[in-house]
């Protein structure tokens, strides 16, 4: 079995989590968690990124190396660290509105209701510092695309955009301003 093939048998699905929605046949949520309580799993994944940083997004940089990893709240907190610390790079925080202490820079994104404001700590990135956001998952990516303007607000430069699973239906990579990369493609 592939490295690609073992991480989608480790993700559990459940409809109508969580809450459901009578408007919209067949939302199933995607649990990333499995793969994070089996060890062999977890480095699996982990080693997968890495190996696909390092032969393209880094092969590729204009610097030839990544300087920030990015992970967004909550589950990108889950993952962001442990490869930055891999990669010799700094990790921040994209943060819900209010938690993150000092001057911060926020933007806007629209939700299933509403609209919600990400921070990040307006010193975190310098110009020209080159970048990769993570996330378990890119839905419609206004969160994504939010991180990704609060990168740009500092003068940082996002590479990439890295997920486990992408929704392929909600298109939400043609909203970024960076390509996006998913191990797994749901439809
Ligand atoms: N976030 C938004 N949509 C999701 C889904 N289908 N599964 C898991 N997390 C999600």
């Amino acid at each position: 079995m592939s490295d690609v093939e073992y991480l989608k048998s480790q993700l559990t699905a459940h409809p109508d989590f969580p809450k459901k929605v009578e408007s919209t046949l067949g939302i199933v949520f995607l649990d990333i968690f499995p793969i994070l309580r089996n060890p062999l799993a977890f480095e699996t994944l982990i080693t997968h990124f890495l190996h696909h940083l390092t032969s393209h997004t880094i092969a590729a940089a204009p610097n030839k190396k990544i300087d920030v990893v990015v992970g967004l709240d909550a589950r990108g907190f889950l993952l962001g660290p442990i490869l930055a610390l891999r990669l010799g790079a700094a990790f921040v925080p994209v943060r819900k509105q209010g938690k993150l202490p000092g001057v911060c820079v926020s933007a806007t994104y629209e939700k299933e209701y509403g609209t919600d404001s990400f921070e990040m700590q307006a010193d975190a990135i310098k110009p020209g510092q080159t970048v990769v956001v993570v996330d378990d998952l890119i839905a419609t990516g206004g969160s994504a695309k939010a991180a990704g303007e609060l990168i740009a607000k500092q003068g940082g430069k996002t590479l990439e955009y890295l997920f486990i699973i992408e929704l392929m239906f909600l298109k939400g990579g043609a909203k970024l301003d960076a390509p996006v990369y998913s191990i797994v493609q749901s439809d």
